[in-house]
């Protein structure tokens, strides 16, 4: 059976459809407050933009990213800064940053424990990570709609659920059991336009979605997908417009000089 791999993106299509990722992630920067020459980690980058604002602030930011496609354009885009091609649930770097930043990645990444764990050695004593992403309850209608067309096809939509949608609860537990103190964490609301065409929701299940439905052709993708669409339209189109219900999950921790609890 072909096996899906959540590595699979098309950085052109993020870029030119999917371009309020970043846009509705600079709300984040502000609670970064990034400072003049510091060092910062940008996980799971994508194609550069926030790592680029990140810079235009003074730091010096070094992005990662799984996807060597998001990579190559966000090196593209901004060929004097800094980008790997990275696992962070495996990620390790000689460097000791100033703070860690994520926007709109953590919820790909499965294996909570172990980014958390990449992120506290790739801390300074002192530094601070600050990140957004999907929480509980995030996109709930879209995989309502996902769920029921594909048990119209046998298929079980939780066996491929790329996605990690965590409570405040079961994130700041994570934190703290590393040795974080979590200064910071809101679940709230974020309604998200995703586009006035008819088919906003087609391309949003294409850029993100695809785990779903990787064994089908494109033919039945785009049948799925007119049935999701369907099922959709009553409750997420509103005024010409398709707005997702994003919930987001913004927290900030610090790796305190001396908690007495360090692993490392
Ligand atoms: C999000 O940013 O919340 C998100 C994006 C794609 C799929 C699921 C969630």
């Amino acid at each position: 059976m072909a096996q899906y791999s959540t590595n699979r993106w098309n950085a052109e299509l993020y870029d030119t459809k999917m371009g309020f990722v970043s846009e509705l992630g600079k709300g984040v920067l502000d609670f970064l407050a990034v400072q003049a020459g510091e060092s910062v980690l940008d996980l799971g980058c994508g194609t550069g933009d926030l790592t680029a604002a990140i810079a235009d602030a003074g730091a010096l930011p070094v992005g990662i990213d799984l996807s060597d496609e998001m990579i190559r354009q966000a090196r593209d885009k901004y060929p004097s800064l800094c980008f790997a091609v990275a696992n962070a649930e495996t990620y390790r770097t000689e460097q000791s940053f100033d703070a860690v930043f994520s926007n709109a990645a953590l919820h790909w990444m499965k294996r909570p424990a172990d980014v958390i764990d990449s992120i506290w050695l790739a801390l300074r004593p002192g530094g601070r990570f600050v990140a957004e992403f999907g929480g509980k309850g995030n996109v709930q209608t879209i995989v309502a709609g996902i769920t029921e067309v594909l048990a119209d096809y046998g298929i079980d939509a939780w066996q491929r659920h790329p996605w990690y949608f965590p409570s405040i609860a079961e994130y700041s537990t994570l934190l703290e059991q590393r040795g974080f103190t979590v200064a910071y964490a809101c679940l709230f609301e974020r309604p998200t336009p995703l586009g006035t065409e008819s088919d906003a929701i087609a391309d949003w299940l294409d850029s993100f979605a695809d785990p779903f439905f990787y064994d089908f052709s494109a033919k039945e993708k785009a049948a799925a997908y007119r049935k999701i669409a369907d099922k959709l339209r009553p409750k997420l189109y509103m005024e010409r417009n398709w707005v997702g219900d994003y919930r987001r999950l913004r927290v900030v921790a610090y790796k305190e000089r001396d908690n007495g609890q360090s692993r490392n």
